[in-house]
């Protein structure tokens, strides 16, 4: 399956950076595609194996009208949905998460993890519980919403960005807005950036670089949510709406309609005028200047390309690769603890099966 991202780079187009791995449901037509991954068989976007034991449209759904509507690069958006049977694996935490399907290097160097969010008033997630939400397995970079577990109160009406479970921004969480959301990640020098804005709005740099042990395993970003349980709180059906998501290197892309129509099929026909001239309403920035080791923002669409088709581009997953991921990702880590139980907790049990459970 080919993502081939890079012939649109090697027109000279300014397109920002470089896709590594482009999760915006373009070449998707129902979230029922998403069943044909497998540890066996490991195709397409996403890894689809945190849900409850309903079929993928109780918990995943794919529609035109689910995304942010300024953006065009996006055909589609994604509402993801708890609902009383969302208990993936015996946990007592109610979860719907995709994780990208990649061999590329979303985990290493300097790289912008994008995505959308909205909230309606319809199954609105709770403001009782908290909510965990696009995050990675060490939980160095995530959004929360909801009442924080330890937190006093009752509910918390906030939506925030948090490194390592400190809050670094927030807002309150109204329905109807899109929250334009790019996590600047340094895995080299450790640190990670927020750029934010609303609407149709550019992202901007909202906090520089925060200083954190940045890791992954390039399989542990979760596109979705972990909702915490809380005594005394029945389950509602809660959804939340995101769009927009890929993860890009080299240049951030600022604008909401990200760079372009990069879904496969629109490059293997031989880049349409309509995928060239979008991008060119992109605008770009360089890489954040608080992050060190990034590559200048000048750097010529040539050398992206070079650097970018020298490596293979991650499009094909081997057999052997696939097998280091499903052991990865399989085996029990020390941080499994971050995510079953939140550092503020003093209520939340330790899974008592987690011996698979290293999300
Ligand atoms: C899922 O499988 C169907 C049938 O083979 C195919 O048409 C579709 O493109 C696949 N989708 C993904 C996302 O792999
Ligand atoms: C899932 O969908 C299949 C095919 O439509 C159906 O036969 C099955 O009953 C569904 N399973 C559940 C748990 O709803
Ligand atoms: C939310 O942001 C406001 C304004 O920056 C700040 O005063 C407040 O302390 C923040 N709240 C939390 C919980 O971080
Ligand atoms: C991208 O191109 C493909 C193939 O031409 C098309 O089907 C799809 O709708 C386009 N997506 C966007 C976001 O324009």
């Amino acid at each position: 399956m080919l993502r081939s991202v890079f012939l649109l780079n090697s027109l000279g187009l300014a397109l920002g950076g470089t896709i590594l791995w482009d999760g915006r449901f373009n070449d998707m037509t129902s979230s029922t595609e998403l069943d044909n991954w497998s540890w066996s068989d490991e195709t397409g976007p996403y890894q689809y194996y945190i849900h409850g034991t309903e079929n993928v449209t109780s918990y995943v759904n794919l529609d035109s009208t689910f995304k942010n509507p300024v953006d065009t690069g996006s055909t589609q958006g994604v509402k993801v949905t708890l609902d009383s049977t969302s208990y993936w694996d015996g946990q007592t935490m109610r979860r719907t998460e995709l994780i990208p399907q990649t061999s590329a290097a979303i985990n290493k160097g300097t790289v912008y993890y994008h995505f959308s969010m909205q909230r309606t008033d319809t199954n609105a997630p709770s403001e009782f519980r908290e909510h965990q939400i696009c995050f990675f397995e060490s939980h160095f970079t995530e959004m929360k919403a909801g009442w924080i577990s330890g937190e006093s109160g009752t509910s918390d009406a906030l939506l925030r960005w948090d490194v390592s479970s400190a809050t670094q921004w927030n807002t309150t969480w109204e329905a109807g807005v899109w929250h334009n959301i790019a996590y600047a990640i340094d895995f080299d020098a450790g640190s990670v950036a927020f750029y934010h804005s609303t609407g149709a709005d550019d992202l901007v740099l909202t906090v520089p670089a925060v200083t954190v042990s940045a890791s992954s395993n390039g399989a542990d970003w979760h596109l979705g949510v972990l909702e915490l349980p809380r005594d005394g709180y029945t389950d509602a059906t809660e959804d939340i709406y995101f769009s927009g998501v890929y993860v890009e290197s080299s240049d951030l892309t600022t604008s909401v309609s990200g760079p372009g129509n990069t879904s496969a099929s629109g490059v293997a026909s031989s880049v349409s005028v309509a995928s060239m001239s979008a991008p060119a309403s992109s605008s770009v920035v360089g890489s954040a200047s608080t992050v060190s080791s990034a590559p200048a923002s000048t750097s010529s669409t040539a050398a992206t390309v070079a650097s970018s088709s020298s490596a293979p581009s991650g499009v094909t997953v081997s057999s052997s690769a696939d097998t280091a991921s499903v052991s990865s990702t399989l085996t029990p880590s020390t941080t499994l603890s971050t995510v079953i139980v939140p550092p503020t907790s003093t209520s939340t049990p330790t899974d008592p099966d987690d011996d698979d459970d290293c999300e």
